[in-house]
């Protein structure tokens, strides 16, 4: 795992865009596996700023993304493909068409078959962007006894609930559900690009960099089995 430490918020976002701008420059047919949460916007703004300037351009590009909230609609403003509209896909280039996110009525599996589907059609991504729950989750593959391999419904973790709880009225409205990719999936691009900021990522950046053992009650230990991973911090978020 690559460690890239960065002044500020600003500048980490710019280093990972970077990153990004020169795998899709390469390869325009890229396939983009990208995420959710306040840490990617920043890279967003930056893609944004690219595309509109001519750098490059997402009319052959293709994307996936990570998870979902179970039961709720897209025009949810707190719905993933919500955010996924608003920060990214009404400003760039990108087909609708070419664009995935997972999408669950219920909690049936049925909808996670459905996924693991597409994913396979999809096959693995030139890049996929991840953010680090404070609890060291991935996607939403949340602390426990085992990880999923593959898409499947998921229950949150408290802490989720209480962390999500902020871009809600009340914790209460949180959904208690989501549809996630498995660590298997989420892990199947060739360069994983992470990006944590803040003082609240302080513990679990540390816990990453400083880890020992590769455990599934701390998802992100598993992020140093990857080849070609590179971690984008700030200076809040590497703490001492
Ligand atoms: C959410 C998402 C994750 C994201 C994480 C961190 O629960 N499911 O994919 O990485 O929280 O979010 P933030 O970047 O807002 O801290």
């Amino acid at each position: 795992m690559k460690v890239i430490v960065s002044e500020s918020y600003e500048e980490l976002s710019q280093k990972a865009a970077d990153l990004f701008i020169s795998i899709l420059q390469e390869k325009p047919q890229s396939k983009l596996g990208l995420a959710t949460g306040s840490s990617p916007i920043g890279l967003y703004k930056n893609l944004i700023k690219a595309q509109k300037e001519g750098e490059i351009s997402f009319h052959w590009a293709k994307t996936i993304n990570l998870d979902e909230y179970v039961g709720i609609s897209p025009q949810n403003e707190q719905s993933y493909q919500y955010f996924m509209n608003e920060n990214l896909f009404n400003h760039v280039n990108i087909k609708k068409e070419n664009t995935h996110l997972p999408k669950a009525d219920t909690n049936d599996e049925k909808y996670a078959e459905e996924y693991n589907k597409l994913l396979d059609d999809f096959g693995t991504r030139d890049l996929q962007v991840l953010g680090l729950g404070p609890n060291g989750h991935l996607a939403f593959n949340e602390p426990g006894e085992f990880l999923n391999k593959r898409t499947s419904i998921v229950k949150l973790a408290d802490a989720t609930i209480e962390a999500n709880s902020r871009f809600f009225e009340s914790k209460d409205d949180v959904p208690k559900y989501a549809i996630s990719m498995g660590m298997a999936d989420a892990f199947n691009a060739k360069t994983l690009i992470v990006v944590a900021s803040g003082k609240n990522k302080k513990d679990v950046v540390k816990k990453l960099i400083e880890g020992k053992e590769i455990s599934p009650s701390f998802p992100a230990s598993f992020l140093s089995l990857h080849p070609n991973c590179y971690l984008f911090v700030d200076k809040e978020a590497m703490g001492e």
